[in-house]
């Protein structure tokens, strides 16, 4: 058995390939079955005078997704999808697909993740998870080669790490537990280990919003660095994505060009990257005609207004205290803000990043835990690092499903991952 993606070392020889059937043709004599093995497609041809009857009607008896395996000489043919085409000699129905509910036709949304564990297999849907793989290869290779030890953080946490508003709450032998909205307590933990590190992994908010950029389980990298500031953390952040971004275009142009995907957009994308603070984007907002006052955040109306005539993944940064959480450090300059940044994307997808320098003294953050009305008790471990050896840090987090989304032009994020949760939706 061979898989397709390496037919081109079998020209001429005879091979056999095991896939499932995408779709089949007859013409008169002749009969095509394009198959899908997970590598590749490849299409076979099967030749009416040169096959027995049994090998014939088994063709005719085929459906779609019908598991089989096809023997045959392997030939180039440019015009065939992959570029190969088998002359079958030989046709075997492994496992039957009776009534495969995604057919090639228009299906709504709902159906479609309602099949979701089938809807993977078809082409838009293996090119943006594709992209995904490629996008989540490509941060472990940028950190890696830049001196990063990755260290996973717990799922099961007893802190809030962002927010109470948006918690999954759970029994913990009659403790409470929440499912982390982050890891960055647990990597800014680490620093001291190991001066740069990053985690890796899934997050829970029970978003109630149904938009098409929420999740309430969504993957996050969240790198953290000692000594670095504010500026530098920025710095970091339009390395990576450009990073990212590069690879996606050099390694994905075929799935980006099933996805359709306009991809002079992303050609733009290197470092620098331009900055304004968030007071200049309140000015820039109001000039433009919204209403917002200075210490609103930046909702999903003002970034798509922000970003409207933008090309470039832009920064806001320092953006009121009140409007972010409890560990970002106050900015000496303007003791309402703090010292942070949101890394906003063109094209309506909004923010990628949020990232921020962390406060670093210990009584501040004390200050902020008990203004935000956290328990204290559960921090105590959090302030041990601003005790023993207190150290300027920053680091931030960028959202997978929204970066790929953005990448692959996909409208909502849903379909960046291989099964969505949302409000609404814990099946399949
Ligand atoms: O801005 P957020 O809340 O930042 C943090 O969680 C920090 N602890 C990160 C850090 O500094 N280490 O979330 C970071 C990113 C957002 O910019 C967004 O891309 C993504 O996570 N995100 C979501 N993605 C999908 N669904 C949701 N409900 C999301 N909430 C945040
Ligand atoms: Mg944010």
């Amino acid at each position: 058995m061979v898989e397709i993606r390496e037919l081109s070392e079998y020209i001429g020889d005879s091979v056999t390939v095991q896939g499932w059937v995408e779709q089949t043709r007859t013409h008169g004599k002749v009969a095509f079955t394009v198959v899908r093995d997970g590598t590749g497609l490849l299409q076979g041809v099967l030749v009416r005078t040169q096959v027995d009857d049994a090998t014939w009607s088994i063709h005719g008896s085929l459906t779609q997704e019908t598991l089989v395996t096809l023997t045959g000489e392997v030939k180039e043919d440019a015009r065939a999808p992959g570029g190969y085409e088998l002359s079958i000699t030989d046709l075997k129905l492994i496992a039957p697909a009776p009534d495969y509910p995604i057919q090639p036709k228009e299906h709504g949304v709902d159906f479609l993740l309602d099949h979701r564990h089938l809807w993977l297999r078809h082409a838009t849907q293996r090119a943006g998870l594709r992209v995904r793989a490629e996008v989540e290869q490509s941060i472990h290779d940028f950190l890696y080669e830049r001196g990063f030890v990755r260290i996973d953080t717990p799922i099961l946490t007893g802190a809030i790490g962002e927010h109470a508003g948006t918690l999954f709450e759970t029994d913990y032998f009659g403790d409470r537990a929440f499912l982390a909205q982050t890891g960055q307590l647990y990597v800014e933990a680490a620093c001291p280990a190991f001066r740069k590190v990053y985690c890796f992994g899934p997050t829970f908010r029970a978003e109630k919003s149904k938009t098409r950029r929420h999740l309430t389980e969504f993957w996050m990298v969240e790198p953290e660095v000692a000594f670095a500031d504010s500026l530098e953390n920025m710095r970091l952040q339009e390395d990576f994505i450009s990073y990212i971004v590069a690879r996606s275009l050099d390694r994905c142009g075929e799935e980006l060009k099933i996805l359709e995907r306009d991809t002079s957009a992303l050609e733009l994308v290197k470092p620098p990257f331009p900055r304004i603070s968030y007071s200049e984007a309140v000015e820039e907002l109001r000039a433009g005609g919204s209403d917002i006052v200075w210490g609103q955040d930046l909702g999903a109306t003002a970034e798509m207004a922000l970003m409207a005539e933008r090309e470039l993944p832009l920064f806001v940064h320092d953006y009121p205290k009140k409007a972010k959480a409890f560990y970002m450090k106050e900015n000496p300059e303007d003791p309402r803000t703090v010292l942070c940044d949101d890394l906003l994307v063109p094209e309506g997808y909004g923010e990628i990043i949020g990232g921020s320098q962390r406060e670093d003294d210990l009584g501040r953050l004390q200050a902020r835990i008990r203004e935000e009305g956290l328990p204290e008790e559960a921090y105590v471990w959090y302030l041990d690092l601003r005790k023993y050896g207190s150290f300027p840090h920053s680091g931030f987090g960028l959202g997978i499903e929204r970066t790929v989304a953005w990448i692959t032009g996909g409208h909502h994020i849903r379909e960046l991952i291989p099964f969505p949760r949302m409000m609404n939706r814990l099946y399949p």
